[in-house]
């Protein structure tokens, strides 16, 4: 009886754990979707979002984040996401703030966005906004005073001398500066002398670099970000050549008339030679045939004559 009874407590106990070890299965296999989709949510806005926006970081091409649900309905906000461009179209007010206070700067729809990845993104907003850091308050900047090295490095980055860490293009093959002779600067993008002032000083002007969001600029350092330090260093050389006056767009502009003409008269002397070459080329063979006509006219004349003497 004693025997038959603590059998029966055994699988009782063996039951139980069956039923608990079920509950936590279940429990955990609920849980760890949630824990990966956060994971893969938070991934999705550092690759996607964090060239633009921070989480309590303060404002770069677009606005800080934090707390955007308490400025707008979540609804509005998932709608906005998908697809900026229609909405800012639409004439919606709030919208139209947003792109004023963005300088006219649209944001894009980033790849991959749907319905459920927008929602997603605003509860990972929420989420980080209550947060005393998020994770996304994206780079510091230095505030120390630039020093002679950093404007050293700055203007070394800017020719290509120091090359760039992630493989972009060095400024001068578009951008010309106060301090480049005639030739030293690229013509596709504005001169950068007074760029400083223009763009609003260091800590916008630091921004702005994070994630260059003009049509040219874009494709080309999208994924070839400039390093934090990269940045440091060009505002470095930016702020010293704020005090300069542009390159004098009249003496390139001859300087660059001037070696157009001679490339011109380069290419004609080029033409030229090529031109004579082919020429001699046809005119060669056709030259030799004539005078090896001429040359065997008389002997073949000649052999035929004897050959008819002989015969006769
Ligand atoms: C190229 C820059 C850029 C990228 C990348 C970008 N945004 Fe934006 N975002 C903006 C700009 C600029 C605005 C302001 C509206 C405008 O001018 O289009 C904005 C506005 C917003 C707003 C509304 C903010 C407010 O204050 O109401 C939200 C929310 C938002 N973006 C979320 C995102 C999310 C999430 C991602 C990534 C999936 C993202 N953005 C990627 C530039 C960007
Ligand atoms: C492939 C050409 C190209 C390269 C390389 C390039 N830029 Fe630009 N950049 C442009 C063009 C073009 C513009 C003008 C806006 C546009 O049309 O996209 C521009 C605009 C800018 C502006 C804004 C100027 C203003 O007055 O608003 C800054 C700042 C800038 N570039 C900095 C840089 C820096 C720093 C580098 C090097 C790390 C660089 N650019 C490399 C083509 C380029």
């Amino acid at each position: 009886m004693k025997f038959a009874l603590h059998v029966n407590s055994c699988s009782l106990v063996r039951g139980w754990g069956k039923a608990s070890f079920r509950i936590a299965a279940t429990l955990v296999a609920m849980a760890l979707p949630a824990v990966a989709m956060g994971q893969e949510s938070a991934r999705y806005f550092r690759a996607n979002c964090m060239t633009c926006h921070t989480i309590g970081g303060g404002r770069l091409t677009g606005p800080d984040l934090k707390d955007v649900t308490k400025r707008k309905d979540k609804e509005w906000l998932i709608k906005f996401i998908q697809n900026p461009s229609a909405m800012i179209d639409s004439g919606d007010p709030y919208a139209a703030k947003l792109l004023e206070e963005a300088r006219g700067v649209k944001m894009p729809v980033v790849a991959g966005m749907n319905a459920a990845r927008a929602a997603d993104m605003i509860a990972l907003i929420e989420a980080e906004s209550k947060l005393p850091e998020s994770q996304f308050q994206g780079a510091k900047f230095s505030t120390k005073p630039f020093t002679d090295k950093d404007r050293a490095t700055g203007r070394a980055i800017f020719v290509g001398s120091q090359k760039l860490k992630n493989g972009g293009t060095a400024c001068n093959s578009c951008h010309s500066m106060y301090d480049l002779p005639a030739f030293g600067g690229g013509r596709l993008g504005p001169d950068l002398t007074l760029v400083y002032e223009r763009l609003k000083g260091r800590k916008a002007l630091s921004a702005w670099l994070i994630s260059p969001a003009t049509e040219t600029m874009q494709p080309v350092f999208k994924d070839h970000p400039l390093e934090v330090e990269e940045i440091n260093s060009l505002v470095a050389y930016f702020e010293e050549a704020a005090g300069h006056t542009e390159a004098n767009a009249s003496v390139t502009r001859i300087a660059f008339l001037l070696s157009g003409l001679v490339l011109a008269t380069a290419i004609i002397f080029l033409f030229d030679v090529l031109w004579k070459g082919r020429f001699r080329a046809v005119r060669r063979p056709l030259v030799e045939g004539i005078r090896r006509a001429i040359h065997r006219g008389p002997q073949t004349a000649g052999s035929a004559s004897v050959a008819a003497e002989a015969d006769g």
